[in-house]
């Protein structure tokens, strides 16, 4: 019979961590954005993966976690700024400042690790994580309820919100 060593579980337990799960906490109720909301999840426990990985695995899998990472958050704040704006959102400056303050923030920490600076990966996913996913939970769930109210009353179509 098949018998799990330690080593084997732990290796299965690193394949399936997740430091964050999709919740209803998190949907704008906008499907295309909650679709990419949910890339983000996903994206996020690689990344968290990528970072117990094994010491001689650390560097490769780790930056191409995070380029992986960058380059999706770069992708769907447009995405989303697109969306602000077609919808004529009254917030949208503040909310492009968040993103770039989000991105700046990512970008350094990406340097810091490259610099091999003092940098802890599992404490940085960790930061990402309640950045991101307290930016989605507060302030994507504002403009969330924006598009159902404006919905609701007729000066918007559902049509507007395809990006
Ligand atoms: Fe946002």
């Amino acid at each position: 019979m098949f018998d799990m060593t330690n080593n084997d579980q732990q290796e299965k337990k690193q394949e399936t961590a997740e430091i964050v799960v999709w919740d209803e906490k998190y949907a704008t109720g906008i499907e295309v954005i909650d679709v990419q909301h949910k890339k983000l999840v996903e994206l996020t426990n690689q990344l968290y993966v990528a970072c117990i990985a094994k010491p001689d695995m650390l560097q490769t899998v780790f930056k191409e976690a995070m380029h992986k990472m960058v380059e999706y958050v770069h992708f769907h704040f447009d995405d989303e700024i697109k969306l602000l704006k077609t919808i004529n959102y009254p917030q949208l400056n503040e909310h492009k400042k968040m993103h770039d303050i989000l991105i700046k923030d990512i970008l350094e920490a990406a340097k810091e690790y490259n610099e091999g600076k003092h940098f802890v990966p599992n404490h940085f996913v960790r930061t990402l994580k309640d950045w991101i996913f307290s930016h989605i939970a507060i302030h994507d769930k504002t403009y969330g309820f924006y598009v159902k109210e404006q919905i609701h009353n007729g000066s918007l179509s559902a049509q507007a919100l395809k990006v």
